[in-house]
């Protein structure tokens, strides 16, 4: 046997050396890719070779010949650098990546420990190492105090286990979990456990996590595509033993970088080759695709064991490789871990072993029925042989224990087998993790990289040369970067404890969200008892009877014919806008001309005169600037409040609504004070025809373009809806036959205290700082005006649980009306991505972290939800009180509908529809948004009423 010593392998040594004497090719560049020949058992194997035995000065040409195949050159090893680098940065960036290529999952670990964390925790650790499954009780104790060690137990997994159904695997894990459990004297109250599991999962979130595929020695069936947490809950529940609270994933990776001892600053890779290799690290969270984020890092596991380029790894393989990948439970699949994991390097060597015996260089070319056995050679034998100390001993006695004759120079060889595959592993290793260095160190921009990395596993634990040439070669690959390598203490069970620290405080605020955002989760049940009081509420207020409704008769008899025409001037009083407009509807349609004033709110809130005064002066504007001036055009008044009606030109303000409240106008007819107004204004001559409801306006509006439309809707500043009654039904107003519009003021609905079941301690607080406390209940639940408010209400119930913010309280938030409704749209609109979300809430001052903009994110959704699912009840209610009416089996309605907030919000509109279905099956009901605002529909009004006087003229 040559004497070829161990250093001859390390990384530092020439290319040329390991070159057959002579020059000649390796003897099996020619074999198939099955395997080499001799690999498979041969008839009448195990035994020895009887022909073609090389003499004994080919013996080591042969050796060399084998191993040769296992040199991978520096050359080699920066294109595999090189390569995988490419293949993260196309799977950060999202495109979609071939099988062969490294995965990149984000692992929802969003930094490094404080060290603050604290509690006892339960670790479950499934997949890292081999045939084994670990529990451990971890207590965290914070900054102060010291570190305490965990107790831990492990357990082996039955063969049959690990290959067969999954309920079985989650099973046996469940009975481990109460066995080690049953044997501690802790407290075993509100236990809350983090499972470490070690396979590429698609993670969508702390405690959500989708198996992709089994890796190494597993293969259970009904897992793939499944949560394994949930698995691993009900598998639990099923023991029954414990109640146990399973609150964070992690793979092995995470574990061990999180476990990371401080005092040796942050340390953002964590490296594992245990049964298998894998190492995660901290990207900058921007630049990982799939997330919807921009700020801070997270932690991506590479799964780098799935690495399998041909162009760069196809020459790398050798003829044994390709042995093991098709014996192994995944054949094609986790090319590059099976030249590093822990559980393939001793079937490499044993595959080595078998050859060189068949070709006769070992064992005077006998093999025995264990050496030809998969898995006979294990991870601890080759650190036991590769020993240089003890190592001779030790190859003797495990190959006699495989029934091989061990002769004298064949300890030598073998060790050299061993330290050949093993420095073959650390190399390409350090390629793989010389390519994370390298992003890490070009995604944060630094000429130089100084970092730690935290390395865990049994092959770095058994064979204390793998680490040294790793480093060196780490060394020669990236020369920019300044790495400490820093050993996992406890196998990553300190680590995972931490993650499950931190996800047990994020779940106890997501149970504090969702018992905050309970109440506006509306179900069946209590949408129709709110559509039943308001079907009975409209009814009393028909009657005359008491109700919240007031149910305001609008002399409105009929929706447009089409046959109206004429010029007319309108006004649009009450919404976002005050507009005064001229329509002039003639044969081929109706034309609009219409300007927005300002009504400030000193106006809004002052003397009723000067309201008036100031409406007035906006249309002689208006008239000067059309050159309208001197013309006495019929005037059509879109007043949006409620008004008790005594004609079509006569209407008593009841009570303001909204943001209004100018004095000395409640219980005064608003045609009355608008011509006061015009008298005091001298100058102008108007002629005030008819005064509408916004929700009458919309109404007529749409329904001169749809004769079905008979309800009107507005979901705006504020919320109301009137629709096309009986006139028998309506008490106050004689007459038996024909329809009659009735405003039903909606927004009142509640406010004898029907609606007080669902009324959440936010709304009693918007009520309480509103100008009409105890007014206009379902409006508040409902409408633009409000939303705003109660967000910002429970954000600040929220920050003061901590659950927001940091818990910090901020000024802004405080500030009445800072939460405008349309944040509620933009930030529900699903074209916006969380980041933009996160803008909107910067702009207001907020501190927040990502998960806080998710958190304001589902504030808005509930609040927004339970508004539509109510004005759903409301609409319900409605439409079929008109069906009944009618004795009809079924009606096809339409609803003319405006308000900002139903047609800015991305959803609002499509959940009013879904709940009129569910409410009122029987009803076919089609919302028509209005286009032109409801100051056409009071022209339209006014047109009918001039109309009618002509012909009472005539
Ligand atoms: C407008 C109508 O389009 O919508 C107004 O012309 C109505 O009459 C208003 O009051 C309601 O919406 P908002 O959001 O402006 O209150
Ligand atoms: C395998 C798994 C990976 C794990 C690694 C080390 O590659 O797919 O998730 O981190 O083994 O255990
Ligand atoms: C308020 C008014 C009502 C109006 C509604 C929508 O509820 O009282 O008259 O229709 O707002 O603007």
């Amino acid at each position: 046997m040559p004497n070829i010593a161990r250093e001859e392998l390390k990384p530092e040594e020439s290319e040329q050396l390991l070159l057959l004497p002579g020059g000649h090719p390796p003897l099996w560049n020619h074999m198939d890719s099955t395997g080499p020949v001799g690999l498979q058992q041969r008839e009448g194997a195990p035994g020895c070779s009887q022909e073609g035995l090389p003499c004994p000065s080919d013996s080591s040409e042969l050796v060399l010949a084998c191993l040769q195949q296992f040199k991978v050159t520096e050359t080699q090893l920066r294109q595999i650098q090189a390569s995988l680098l490419c293949s993260m940065e196309h799977a950060l960036g999202g495109q979609a990546s071939p099988a062969s290529s490294v995965r990149m999952l984000p692992t929802y670990v969003g930094s490094t420990p404080h060290g603050t964390e604290q509690g006892d925790f339960v670790v479950l650790e499934l997949g890292a190492t081999g045939a084994s499954l670990r529990v451990l009780w971890v207590t965290l104790v914070g900054n102060e105090g010291h570190r305490m060690e965990p107790r831990s137990q492990e357990f082996v997994i039955p063969p049959e286990v690990m290959l067969g159904p999954g309920q079985q695997l989650f099973d046996f894990a469940a009975r481990c979990l109460s066995e080690f459990l049953d044997a501690i004297p802790m407290d075993k109250k509100g236990l809350q456990l983090g499972f470490s599991f070690s396979f590429p999962c698609h993670q969508t979130g702390l405690d959500r996590s989708t198996l992709i595929s089994w890796t190494k020695g597993f293969r259970c069936s009904g897992v793939e595509g499944h949560d394994v947490v949930q698995l691993l809950r009900d598998a639990i529940k099923r023991q029954g033993a414990y109640s146990i609270d399973v609150v964070a994933v992690v793979n092995d990776t995470v574990g061990t970088m999180m476990g990371c001892e401080p005092g040796f600053g942050p340390c953002e890779v964590g490296l594992v080759v245990d049964t298998g290799t894998n190492a995660c690290y901290m990207e900058e969270a921007r630049h990982v695709a799939v997330l919807d984020e921009d700020r801070g890092r997270v932690c991506v596991s590479v799964e780098w064991g799935s690495f399998s380029d041909d162009g760069v790894l196809g020459p790398v393989l050798t003829t044994f490789d390709h042995a093991l990948d098709q014996e192994s439970l995944n054949p094609g699949a986790q090319r590059f871990e099976k030249m590093i994991g822990g559980l393939y390097l001793g079937e490499l060597v044993r595959l080595v072993l078998a050859h060189l015996a068949q070709q006769g260089v070992l064992f005077d070319g006998c093999t025995s029925s264990a050496l030809l056995t998969h898995g006979s050679i294990l991870l601890e034998h080759v650190a036991e042989m590769e020993d240089p100390l003890a190592g001779a001993a030790r190859v003797h006695a495990i190959l006699q224990d495989l029934g091989l004759s061990v002769g004298a120079s064949d300890a030598e060889l073998v060790q050299y087998v061993c330290a050949t595959v093993l420095t073959r592993a650390a190399r390409l290793c350090a390629a793989a993790l010389a390519a994370v260095l390298s992003r890490l160190r070009h995604s944060r921009e630094l000429q130089m990289l100084q970092i730690a990395v935290a390395t865990g596993g049994r092959v770095f634990e058994r064979h204390p040369s793998f680490l040294s040439i790793l480093q060196e070669t780490v060394k020669l690959l990236a020369p920019e970067c300044d790495v400490s390598f820093i050993p996992s203490v406890d196998g990553g069970g300190r680590g995972v404890a931490m993650v499950t620290a931190v996800a047990a405080r994020l779940a106890a605020h997501r149970r504090l969200l969702e018992e905050t955002l309970a109440p506006f989760r509306l179900n069946h049940e209590q949408l129709a008892v709110v559509q039943a009081q308001m079907r009975e509420a409209m009814v009393k207020g028909l009657r005359g009877e008491a109700s919240s409704l007031r149910m305001l008769p609008t002399y409105v008899r009929a929706t447009p014919d089409g046959t109206e025409r004429g010029d007319f001037l309108a006004l649009d009083l009450g919404g976002t806008n005050f507009r005064v407009l001229l329509v002039c509807v003639t044969a081929g349609g109706v034309k609009i001309t219409s300007q927005v004033y300002s009504i400030p709110e000193y106006v809004a809130q002052g003397s009723g005169q000067q309201l008036f005064d100031h409406i007035v002066d906006c249309i002689v504007d208006f008239q000067q600037k059309q050159g309208l001036s001197g013309q006495s055009l019929p005037l059509g008044f879109t007043f949006s409040f409620p008004c008790r009606q005594l004609g079509l030109d006569q209407g008593i303000l009841l009570n303001w609504t909204k943001g209004f409240n100018a004095s000395d106008c409640e219980g005064q007819d608003v045609v009355c004070l608008l011509r006061e107004a015009i008298r005091r204004r001298q100058a102008v001559e108007l002629n005030v025809v008819a005064i509408v409801n916004d929700t009458v306006g919309t109404m007529m509006s749409c329904g001169y373009e749809d004769p079905r439309c008979e309800v009107g809707l507005i979901v705006g500043t504020g919320t109301n809806a009137c629709y096309m009654e009986e006139l028998r039904n309506v008490a106050a107003v004689a007459g038996d036959s024909g329809h009659m519009c009735i405003n039903m003021e909606w927004g009142a609905f509640g406010d004898d205290g029907s609606l007080d079941l669902l009324r959440t301690c936010f709304d009693a607080n918007v009520d309480q700082a509103s100008i009409n406390p105890g007014k206009q209940s379902f409006e508040k639940m409902i409408s633009g005006m409000y939303l705003g408010e109660i967000v910002r209400h429970i954000l600040l119930h929220l920050t003061s649980l901590g659950v927001l913010f940091r818990g910090q309280q901020t000024q802004r938030l405080q500030t009445r009306d800072i939460f405008k409704t349309k944040f509620l749209s933009e930030i529900e609109s699903d074209s916006l991505a969380l980041r933009q979300v996160r803008a909107i809430l910067e702009d207001l001052g907020l501190p927040l972290t990502s998960d806080d903009a998710l958190m304001v994110l589902e504030v808005c959704q509930a609040v927004s939800q339970r508004a539509a699912q109510l004005c759903g009840a409301g609409v319900a209610a409605v439409v079929e009180k008109i069906r009944e009416n009618r004795g009809l089996e079924e009606l096809t309605v339409s609803v003319g509908v405006d308000g900002t907030l139903y047609k800015l919000h991305p959803h609002f509109s499509s959940l009013v529809a879904a709940t009129v279905r569910k409410l009122a099956p029987r009803c076919v009901v089609t919302f028509l948004q209005s286009e032109d605002g409801s100051g056409k529909g009071a022209a339209l009004v006014t047109a009918v009423a001039c109309r009618l006087a002509q012909t009472a003229c005539v």
